[in-house]
């Protein structure tokens, strides 16, 4: 948590954002997902949890390679528990890949429920790679 208010006051205070390091932790989204976003049986689409977690999933390697990226792989998903409406999700993002064109995160989504009796749980996690794209949308380098 001290590291994560560090960064954001480090984006705050300085122009020059911090570069993600491979291996750290970090909260890069949060949403609440909503009625609109619920399958037939009360509980959140997979689909609409898979978009936020492409989104989340973005947002390191757009940083590190300083301007578009698209999303060339999803490797793995894991649906471990249902999410709710209602639901505060936290995606954390890790980089764990950083190639020629390419960068590797693996996201981790945690549900925050139950104000009353409040506790969080993993409810997905998932691993993705994302390529640096140039305005003609072919790869370029991560480090130019
Ligand atoms: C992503 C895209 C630009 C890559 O173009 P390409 O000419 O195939 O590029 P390359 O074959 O040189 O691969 C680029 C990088 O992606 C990596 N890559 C390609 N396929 C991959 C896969 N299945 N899994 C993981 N990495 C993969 C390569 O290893 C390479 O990484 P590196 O340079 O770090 O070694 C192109 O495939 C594309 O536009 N795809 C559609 C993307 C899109 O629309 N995504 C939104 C979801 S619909």
């Amino acid at each position: 948590m001290k590291d994560e208010l560090l960064q954001v006051n480090a984006m705050t205070q300085d122009s020059s954002p911090v570069q993600p390091l491979a291996g750290q932790r970090e909260l890069v989204l949060r949403v609440m997902p909503m009625p609109a976003d619920a399958n037939a049986n009360g509980d959140i689409f997979g689909g609409w949890i898979m978009a936020q977690v492409d989104i989340a999933g973005s947002i390191l390697p757009a940083r590190l390679s300083r301007g578009r990226v698209t999303t060339v792989a999803v490797n793995e998903f894991v649906f471990k528990q249902p999410v709710s409406i209602g639901d505060l999700l936290s995606f954390y993002a890790t980089v764990t890949r950083v190639g020629r064109t390419s960068v590797t995160v693996h996201v981790e989504v945690f549900a925050e429920r139950d104000p009353e009796n409040l506790h969080v749980v993993k409810v997905t996690e998932a691993n993705l790679t994302y390529v640096a794209i140039d305005r003609e949308g072919k790869p370029r380098l991560v480090t130019a």
